[in-house]
Order: C-alpha cells, then structure tokens, then sequence
C-alpha cells in the first residue's frame, strides 16, 4: 500500500483543526506528531512538502467556553491559539501553515465555496429536530446515546434537543457517487477497519445534514441570510484549502486550490471520520472538485487505561511532559509503542522503561562503546576498512542491507511501531555482535583488521538507523550523525534533502575509511524513575 503522491514533487498534508476550547492535550498532540513524523519522512525523500495544522474557533462550544469566562470569543480564541503555537514548538513540528478559521481570508474562501454549492442546488432550507452534542458539535441519533442522554463521546455531557429552521446540504444526493467513490478508491480510508465502519454507514443511507444554525451568533453568516450562521463544521474543513493559499495572495478558490490540491494525506483521529470521509467527500463533489487521496483515522490514546480527553477531565499535560522528557522521548513513545490506527495508553513507568531501554540502552550505548573502541584501537579516530571488506554474510550487512526498503514502506504505510521496531532490531543485533565479537578480544590477539571490521559494522548500522529514525527523533539522530563525523542537522531541511539525500543514506554502505569520526558523548540521558513511584 502506498501513499500516492499528485505529482514526485509535493505532498500536502494536514492535522484535524484543533477545537480552542481549552490548551491542548495530549490527544492533538498525538495527531500532530505523527503528521510532522510523515512530513519529515516525505522531506527527506526530497519531495516538497506542505504541513498544515491549525485551529477551529467558531460555534457553540468555543463562545460557551468564551462566556463562561466572560470574554468576548475573538479575544477568548487568541488567547488559546499560543498555547497551541507554544506546544508545536516544544514537539519540534515544523509544520508550514497554521490555519485559523477566524481569518478574514477563511471568510473569502467560505463565501465563495458555500456559493458553489448554492449554484449547484445542493443547499435548501428544512425543519431540523434532533439531539445536538456541544462537545462533538453534531447531531447524535437517538439510539447511539447512553443512559441519561450522554453523548456516546463525551460521556459526561447531556445532548440538547434542537427543534429549528436550518439550511440542509443534500448529502443524500451523492449516496452513489460515494460508494463508487469508495470502491474505486480502496486506499481513500485507512485503516481497513475505519474504511469499514464508513461503508457501512453509508450502505445505511445518508441523510441531508444542516449546515447552519440559528440563534449562534459566533460564526460566519450564511451568505444568503445573514441571520443564521454557518455551521461550524462546514467551516472547519474549509480550513484546509484557505491554508493552501499563499500568505499574499488573494482569498479565492482558485488560488487556493492551484499549487497543492488535492491534498494528499488528512490524518484524524476515529472520532471525526465521518466528517472527513463522507460530509467532506460529498461537499467537494458538489462544489466539483477533486476528493484528496486518502483519510487515516488514528485510535485514541487512555491514561492508565481510562479514556482521556477534555471534556473528561483527566487530560495527560503533554507541555508537562515535554518539558520533562524533551521532544524525542515523547515522539518515540507514542509512535513506536501504539499501533497507529489502533487505541493505545499512556503510562508513566512504561513510558520510561521503553525509553531507556531503546534510546539510552540499546542505542546510546552502543554509539558510545563503539566510538570508545574506535579510539582505543583504531589510529586517528577512523576505521581504515570500508563497506567491499565487509562479506555479505554479516549478521548486520544482511539486515542493514534491506532496512531501508522496510522501513521505508512501513512509513508509507504510517505504521510508524513497524518502522521503530526494524531499526531497532538492527540496533540490537549490533549489540549482540559486538558482545559476541568480543573486538577486545580481537584486539588482543591481534587482529587489527577484524577489529576495525567488527567497528565498521556497527558504526556503519547506527548510522543507518539514526537516518531512518529521523523523522521520529530528530533531535537524537542529528546527534548521532555529528558524532559520526556527518555535519548534518535533521532540523534543517534544506541541508538535509542536499547534503543526506534518501537515496544514498538510507543504504548500508555509506561509512567510509576516509569518515573522521567524533567524540562519543551520551545521546540519550538515562531517565531517573520518579521517587514517589
Ligand atoms: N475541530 C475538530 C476538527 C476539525 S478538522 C476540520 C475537532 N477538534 S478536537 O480538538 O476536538 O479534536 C482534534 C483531534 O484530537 C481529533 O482528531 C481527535 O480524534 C483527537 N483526539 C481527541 N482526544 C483524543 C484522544 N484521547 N486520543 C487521541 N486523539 C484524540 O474535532
């Protein structure tokens, strides 16, 4: 299965817009990683790359929270909106445009998209009754609630009973276009069990969904009639194409949509896939626009085994645990100990023992016992063998020979655990070699050329799973690639697709007999359980 790029050239991609009725948790940091995580991956391969996250800032849950403090909603979302910016920055995302659906451009391309669909004849005006969840901003059926009229989502939030004059889009009307869509398309949802869930939603019938709302004054007015307001979720995927404009051009479609439409990857959590893989797929057809490659629903993250969420209250504090552990520890856990699709949990003792074990054991050490051997018993701090004298019967030249391609397709694959996991076997049949080696021993007797053999191998995989690793730990890999003798920064893009391009680093083979390499110094500090546990 592979991500299928428009063009070789660009890959669009984005994180939901996140909701800015509270600081961000856990769960969108989760979503935001993994984006960074592919568009990293995608830089690397030398494509040009756009990543857009952003925020959702109209309806009724953010002017309720708004009033709940007392503050008008424009001046309650920018107060939120750092706290997202902050977060982004201490994960090391380097995403491209930050879409705030308050933007006055957002407004333009609305506008100008809802006419659209007027023109097409897919908007009309109906009585709309139903159960509303604030939290979610959707109608629930009633059969889907819980006891007491929960919300099946937020399951300590009562729905309301809606009874108003709202406009409809025709959502039923592309029924069949959908389904062709879908079957035509097998790669648009993944993973298979949310492609699913959506077939079988859809085989259910769609019904119109009403895209306004009356007495919610905080939105954009319906163009049409000014005493209604857009419906918050119509707006907010509108969000991804205003964010495809560039900074200075003019608020129309067609500008928007003329570099990086249609976009290639949205990655959300299971929650709102509905949105984004029927209401979305529909809007765009009618508008007559091209439906964007593929939708990855992710699972969701529990605390300790309890779900975990805003509305929930036992939100994990990822600014918390950023600041405690640093970027790379926190990327590398979520994305190597969760099945990307599956639902996963956070636990602190786990949390540090996987991270010991990878980061500071098994690849720390093995960086800063071999470069300490290549300077007891290699002259002038290199190796003096190249890759030819290694025989391709080496434990280590066998995996490392095909790694790149494995790893490679687990990331195309966002199975971002597979990816981790490989690398990490090469990681720890290197240090199983070196045991078993024994280059002290070698040494010893002698044999200067076994020596410097044994040392290449496992320089030369540390490398190789530093650069493949990349796009998880970029902190760590940059690290262990100036230890290698590589002035090579994977924070800086556009050195790294000219100076470390994918198709040479990502092979065995790089190190050389000319590499000076550098003094080992610890990549990964040893973190310390904390004493109250
Ligand atoms: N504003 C909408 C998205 C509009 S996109 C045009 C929204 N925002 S949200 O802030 O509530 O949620 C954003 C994302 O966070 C969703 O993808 C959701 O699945 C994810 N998560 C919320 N709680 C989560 C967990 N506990 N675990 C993992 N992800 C979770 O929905």
């Amino acid at each position: 299965m592979n991500l299928v790029d428009k063009t070789d050239q660009t890959f669009a991609l984005t994180t939901p817009l996140y909701y800015v009725n509270d600081v961000p948790h856990i769960g969108s940091a989760y979503t935001t990683i993994a984006a960074d995580v592919v568009a990293r991956y995608q830089r690397l391969k030398g494509h040009r790359v756009l990543l857009i996250t952003g925020t959702d800032e109209h309806g009724q849950k953010i002017q309720r929270s708004a009033e709940s403090l007392g503050k008008a909603p424009q001046e309650f979302c920018d107060g939120i909106v750092p706290s997202f910016v902050t977060l982004w920055e201490k994960l090391n995302i380097q995403y491209d445009r930050f879409s705030r659906t308050t933007a006055p451009r957002h407004a333009a391309i609305v506008k100008e998209f809802f006419g659209r669909v007027w023109q097409k004849g897919d908007i009309y005006q109906g009585q709309q009754k139903g159960w509303y969840c604030v939290a979610c901003e959707e109608f629930k059926e009633e059969r889907e609630l819980l006891d007491g009229k929960r919300c099946p989502i937020h399951t300590n939030k009562e729905v309301e009973w809606r009874d108003e004059q709202n406009y409809f889009f025709r959502l039923s009307k592309y029924q069949t276009q959908l389904e062709e869509f879908y079957q035509s398309h097998p790669d648009f949802i993944q993973p298979e069990s949310r492609r699913n869930e959506v077939l079988s939603f859809v085989s259910r019938g769609l019904q119109d969904f009403s895209i306004s709302r009356i007495n919610l004054d905080w939105g954009f007015p319906v163009p049409s009639d000014p005493n209604q307001t857009l419906y918050v979720w119509f707006d907010a995927l509108l969000g991804y194409v205003t964010a495809l404009l560039e900074p200075d051009a003019e608020p129309t479609l067609a500008n928007a949509l003329a570099t990086w439409w249609p976009i290639n990857l949205h990655l959300i959590g299971k929650d709102i896939l509905r949105f984004h893989a029927v209401y979305w797929p529909a809007m765009l057809m009618s508008a007559d626009l091209p439906l964007p490659n593929r939708v990855f629903g992710h699972g969701f993250l529990t605390k300790d085994g309890q779900k975990m969420g805003k509305a929930l209250g036992n939100t994990l504090d990822p600014i918390a645990l950023v600041e405690r552990y640093g970027s790379d520890a926190v990327r590398y856990y979520f994305l190597k100990e969760i099945e990307f699709g599956k639902d996963g949990d956070f636990n602190e003792s786990r949390f540090i023992n996987v991270l010991n074990a990878d980061l500071a054991n098994d690849l720390g050490n093995l960086l800063n016992r071999s470069l300490n051997m290549v300077k007891k018993y290699c002259a002038g701090n290199q190796v003096s063998v190249s890759d030819e004298t290694i025989s391709a019967a080496n434990p280590l030249k066998t995996i490392g020979l095909h790694l790149g391609e494995q790893v490679q397709q687990a990331y195309q694959a966002l199975a971002f655990n597979q990816a981790c996991e490989a690398v990490l076997s090469l990681v720890q049949a290197s240090n199983k070699f070196i045991d078993e080696q024994a280059p002290w021993s070698l040494y010893k007797q002698g044999q200067q050329q076994e020596v410097e053999k044994v040392l290449y191998a496992v320089l030369e995989s540390v490398r190789l799973s530093a650069y493949l690793l990349s796009p998880v730990i970029p902190n760590i890999s940059s690290e262990i690639y100036q230890q290698l003798g590589f002035g090579i920064n994977f924070n800086e893009q556009n050195q790294t697709t000219t100076a470390a391009p994918f198709s040479i680093h990502s092979q065995w083979g790089l190190l050389s007999n000319k590499q000076l390499l550098g003094n080992p110094q610890p990549i990964f500090k040893r973190i310390e359980p904390p004493k109250n546990d």
